[in-house]
């Protein structure tokens, strides 16, 4: 670990969609452009993102994720790390920010889908928590199924 104590985690300003749109361009085959990124910042009232950034140059950015907060279940649409920062908890770091910031807006319930291939994203949202309730078939563009995990907020994390 230790690592934590390096980064930190703040709210995505607009500033930050450049650097965002970067890395979700190097990490999914269908990213989203810049203008549907600043929409999520700027006209987007149920979403919110976060970015960790690391402690001596909290313009730089490491990681990012967000989530829409419909009524009480927050669904969480993006979550990336720069690939050679893989496998610090960086990624668990992005998710707690974003559950604390879901709870401060009384949701209770989180879900989000993650390609039944993607290992690494799968053993991260187990450990928050995130259980698969269901699959839905040829989800993403290439036809690859995805698993629907949710995870209740109350209970989350509390004894791991
Ligand atoms: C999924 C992702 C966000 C996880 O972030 P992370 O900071 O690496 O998360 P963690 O450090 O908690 O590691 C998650 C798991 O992946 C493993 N892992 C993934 N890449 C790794 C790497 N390059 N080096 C070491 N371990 C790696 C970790 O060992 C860990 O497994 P473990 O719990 O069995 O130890 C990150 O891999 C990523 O950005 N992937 C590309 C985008 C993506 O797939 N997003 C999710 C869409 S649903």
């Amino acid at each position: 670990m230790g690592d934590e104590a390096q980064y930190l985690f703040r709210p995505m300003t607009i500033l930050d969609v450049e650097q965002v749109c970067a890395l979700e361009q190097i990490c999914f085959a269908d990213p989203w452009s810049e203008k549907s990124m600043r929409d999520e910042i700027e006209k987007n009232e149920l979403a919110y993102y976060g970015v960790i950034v690391p402690v001596e140059d909290t313009s730089k950015v490491v990681a990012y994720g967000g989530f829409w907060g419909i009524i009480d279940e927050g669904h969480i649409t993006n979550i990336a790390v720069v690939p050679e920062l893989r496998g610090k908890r960086l990624g668990q770091m992005l998710v707690t920010g974003l559950m604390e910031i879901a709870k401060m807006r009384n949701i209770e319930r989180m879900t989000l889908e993650v390609r039944v291939s993607n290992q690494s994203a799968q053993r991260l949202y187990e450990r928050m928590g995130f259980e698969t309730q269901g699959i839905r078939k040829k989800y993403y563009e290439d036809k690859e199924d995805a698993l629907i995990m949710w995870c209740e907020l109350n209970k989350e994390g509390e004894d791991k």
